[in-house]
């Protein structure tokens, strides 16, 4: 998720630019780069590290330009660097583009135009496009980008512009986002509507397959064929400040909302297109080490625990080898029992957790190989594992972490497939299904996601509870963990998760007349067993909201509410059960009028142990 500006007009472009990045920092800040096209020379500036940096070294550069390009960068190809940062140019220094989303074919094209002569100067995948633009340049640059669309597989927003052209910029859309805003005189392009707010509120959103020709006096839209179409102008009423939340009231609530893209984006070129196979090609652990490995270690803290809880359970499922999850400030000091064919998995959204990060050192040091699941491209706990499964959430802005779990599931469902597929230990056909099911999985989350109105409704009516409970068995009682952790961090409303099985032994002393318990009961051969603990609570008298798959129609004899949810493959339910969950916790903040982005302390990234 990167940030993308473009500017053509009578105003400083720079100026224009650099602010509208400024606005955009929220998608990515690891690099930043601006391309100006003055007297038919393009100058680009870039810099790794927060826009500061950039601004920096802009002050002691005098460029300008007629025209310009923009990007604030959130790695997903080669580290945050200068020569990573955007915006990458072709051999000639002819074009300039900017890139958001994953060039798929990316290491195909690379080879193929590395043959054909082109030099490349970075590690990213977007270097390609522009190699691409110059090898197919006709001398016009939009059928040149019509044919450009054909050869390049994946998720992009494109935005390029060509030395010998300073009046036209061309903008290109597929699964990631771009708007185009309307001024008199001049246009603008953006990933979102805050960059150009200051400037018009008359926006086009270009669709998936579709570009624009963007001009000082006007815009033309098209498919990506290249066939003219024409777009509805849009009037944003929206305040600068909304617009950067997407219009939702939090950062929280958006990237709930964002889950289903995010498990897009974490799927995307990993299911092979038959959805025979997972395809790891990133992980270089070698085909020795998966046969012989004999127990994985995952470690993590907080949210990231609990998807190790979730990964235990699918990998030991799948693969048939012994799991053991930890936090990582018991790890560090547990003097784990291992082997030279352990693997070490650590998990971290931002990479940076300082007990994590100790781990995967102690555990380095020691000889082990690990492997790091993170959302953080360039951060310490990338840099330093073996392997590492980047999760394509994008930044994440909430401290309580949302879209960062579900991808950390996804990865680890991916990671464990791999591994039975590699091993041999489950049938294709079971391998099938799976893959089918995750594929799925981002229209199930869109589904899930139509239970907000019931469930904001049952926070409010709950939020000023002084205890909740949540339980659950199996892969259940993983998400109530995490349920109950949300609710916690920003409602500051007392959670705890129990095993249902086990609250006879203390807990059920605590279930007294209205208190409520989010029963979750997903696993078939769980469910009965689920169902009869939570009759025990409704015999205290607790108010029972229930999460169950559609035609469990049963549990609501015995739960207050229930939320039903699309039925899904058993070991997948996680991903469906912990969206109501979220969106739980938050509605019970705002109920509270609690800071839901930053909760009293806390922290995004724990840095210190
Ligand atoms: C902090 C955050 C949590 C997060 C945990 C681990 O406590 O508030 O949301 O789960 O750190 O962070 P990591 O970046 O390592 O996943």
């Amino acid at each position: 998720m990167c940030g993308i500006v473009g500017y053509i007009g009578h105003r400083d472009t720079r100026d224009v630019v650099v602010s509208g990045l400024a606005k955009l920092e929220y998608r990515g800040y690891d690099s930043a780069g601006i391309a100006l096209l003055s007297k038919n020379q393009i100058e680009v500036v870039k810099s790794v590290g927060r826009l500061a940096n950039l601004e920096q070294k802009l002050m002691t550069e005098d460029i300008d330009g007629e025209i310009g390009i923009g990007h604030t960068r959130w790695a997903t190809h080669g580290r945050p660097s200068d020569d990573n940062a955007h915006p990458h140019q072709d051999c000639s220094g002819r074009f300039a583009l900017v890139h958001n989303g994953i060039v798929e074919n990316y290491l195909s094209l690379r080879e193929e135009l590395i043959e054909k002569g082109h030099q490349f100067k970075s590690e990213t995948d977007t270097e390609v496009v522009v190699h691409l633009v110059e090898e197919l340049y006709n001398g016009d640059l939009f059928s040149t980008m019509v044919q450009v669309g054909k050869h390049i597989h994946g998720a992009y927003a494109l935005v390029v512009m060509a030395k010998d052209n300073p009046e036209e910029i061309i903008a290109m859309r597929k699964a990631s986002p771009l708007i185009v805003g309307l001024g008199e005189g001049e246009n603008f392009v953006a990933s979102d509507i805050p960059a150009i707010l200051e400037y018009t509120r008359r926006v086009l959103i270009l669709d998936d397959g579709e570009m624009a020709v963007v001009r000082r006096e006007g815009v033309d839209s098209f498919t990506l064929d290249g066939n003219p179409i024409t777009k509805d102008v849009l009037e944003v009423h929206w305040d600068a400040v909304a617009a950067e939340r997407g219009g939702y009231e939090h950062f929280m609530l958006k990237e709930i909302h964002e889950q289903p893209k995010a498990i897009r984006d974490t799927l995307r070129g990993r299911l092979e297109t038959d959805l025979k196979r997972v395809a790891l090609p990133e992980l270089q652990l070698g085909a020795q080490f998966v046969q012989e490995m004999d127990r994985i270690h995952i470690v993590a803290c907080g949210t990231s625990w609990h998807a190790g809880l979730v990964g235990k359970a699918v990998l030991e499922q799948l693969v048939r080898i012994p799991v053991e999850v930890d936090v990582a400030s018991e790890y560090r000091y547990r003097n784990p029992v291992d082997t030279e064919n352990t693997l070490v998995i650590v998990i971290s959204q931002s990479g940076e957790t300082a007990d994590t990060l100790a781990a995967l050192r102690d555990a380095k040091a020691r000889g082990r190989k690990v492997m790091a699941i993170t959302n953080v491209v360039g951060s310490s706990v990338d840099r330093e594992a073996d392997d590492v499964i980047i999760t394509q959430a994008g930044p994440e802005i909430a401290v309580a972490s949302t879209k960062a779990y579900t991808t950390q599931l996804v990865s680890l469902y991916l990671l464990a497939i791999y591994f039975a597929q590699e091993r041999d230990t489950v049938q294709q056909s079971v391998v099938q299904d799976l893959l089918q099911e995750l594929d799925a999985l981002p229209q199930v989350a869109e589904q899930v996601l139509d239970s907000a109105p019931q469930i904001e409704a049952f926070a409010k009516q709950y939020s000023d509870a002084h205890d909740t409970f949540f339980i659950g068995r199996g892969l259940d009682f993983s998400v109530a963990l995490e349920g109950a952790l949300k609710l916690k961090e920003i409602s500051y409303i007392h959670a705890e998760a129990y095993a249902a099985g086990e609250l006879k032994h203390g807990t059920l002393a605590l279930i007294t007349k209205g208190v409520p318990v989010i029963g979750i009961a997903t696993q078939p051969h769980l469910y009965e067993k689920t169902l009869s603990n939570i009759q025990e609570v409704k015999a205290r008298d607790a108010f029972i909201l229930g999460l169950t798959w559609v035609g469990n129609e049963d549990l609501q004899k015995t739960a207050d509410e229930v939320i039903y949810l699309p039925k899904i493959h058993t070991l997948l339910a996680p991903i469906a059960t912990v969206i109501p969950l979220q969106l739980l916790a938050y509605y019970a903040a705002v109920a509270r009028d609690n800071d839901v982005d930053k909760p009293r302390n806390l922290a995004k990234s724990v840095t210190v142990e």
